[in-house]
């Protein structure tokens, strides 16, 4: 059993003057029980990549099968979402019950299960992520970013996905909260498996197996995070991915897209000589 990822290519209105292609022949396979780290700068597809995972998109060319259903054939689809599950960046910012039992119970109650099956598992999701009961009648817009993070993930998990997918899972979220969320995803090892977009490179270490790099809407390395990876050169090229989406959401702006710090230090130059900042 695996998600395997066949030379996909995928591009946003197709046929139209806006088409752009964002992903341009991925290839990877996850075994079932392996965790995956995905990295990438800004733009570099991975939230694209995710979606579909789940059939949420399918590919334009190449396939995804998600043991061995193909994403491509439509009757495969809510199967698929079944196995897959996926928890979007910020997904705290889509809450639209009222009660934080409801918001939870929504994804089981999909599966069709009985009342008293959803209760069960919106207990069991609610233990595992440490949430207190109490929390179950009160407003999910009333809790705090935190709570409203793990609630997020429960209404995912409730669902019992083989494969669960967590899109930036970190952000905005302080350290110890980052630390507290990764010790329970690290429970979740041989329960499901699991695929993260981060750039946390330190949190993903104690987590994944194998890692993926996204470049320009390609894969730049798969591999063994151990084997395959110089430890040290990838942390000098996460701290540059990270430092890079820092200045951009402060307003700079860059020429070419960069792969090392000698075409950062120019293009920082290039921002303050044109009074970017
Ligand atoms: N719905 C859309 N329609 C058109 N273009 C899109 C759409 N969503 C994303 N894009 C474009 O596709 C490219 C890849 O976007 P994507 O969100 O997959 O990247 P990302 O690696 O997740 O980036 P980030 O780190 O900022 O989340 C970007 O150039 C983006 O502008
Ligand atoms: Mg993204």
């Amino acid at each position: 059993m695996a998600i395997e990822v066949r030379n996909v290519s995928f591009s946003y209105s197709l046929d139209s003057a806006f088409e752009t292609k964002v992903l341009d022949g991925v290839s990877f396979r996850l075994e079932h029980g392996e965790n995956l780290g995905i990295l990438g700068p800004t733009g570099s597809g991975k939230s694209t990549l995710i979606q579909l995972l789940n059939a949420l998109l399918i590919p334009t060319q190449g396939e995804v099968l998600v043991d061995g259903l193909n994403t491509k054939d439509k009757k495969n689809g809510s199967k698929i979402r079944e196995l897959v599950g996926v928890v979007f960046q910020y997904p705290e910012n889509q809450f639209f019950e009222d009660k934080v039992y409801d918001e939870i119970a929504f994804g089981a109650r999909n599966l069709k299960l009985s009342e008293e099956k959803v209760r069960e598992r919106v207990l069991e999701a609610i233990n595992f992520l440490e949430l207190s009961a109490d929390i179950l009648q009160k407003s999910p817009f009333e809790i705090s970013g935190g709570e409203k993070r793990k609630v997020a993930i429960a209404s995912i998990l409730v669902r019992k996905p083989k494969y669960l997918v967590l899109d930036e899972p970190f952000a905005g979220m302080d350290y110890p909260g980052t630390r507290a969320l990764l010790s329970l995803f690290k429970n979740l090892k041989g329960k499901c498996s699991i695929i993260v977009v981060t750039h946390t490179l330190d949190e993903l270490l104690g987590l994944v197996d194998k890692l993926l790099f996204l470049y320009k809407g390609r894969v730049k390395a798969f591999g063994d995070l151990r084997s395959l990876f110089d430890l040290d050169e990838l942390r000098e090229y996460v701290s540059l991915i990270e430092l890079l989406s820092k200045l951009k959401k402060k307003g700079f702006s860059f020429r070419k897209s960069l792969v090392d710090m000698d075409s950062l230090e120019e293009d920082i130059v290039w921002n303050v000589l044109h009074g970017k900042v």
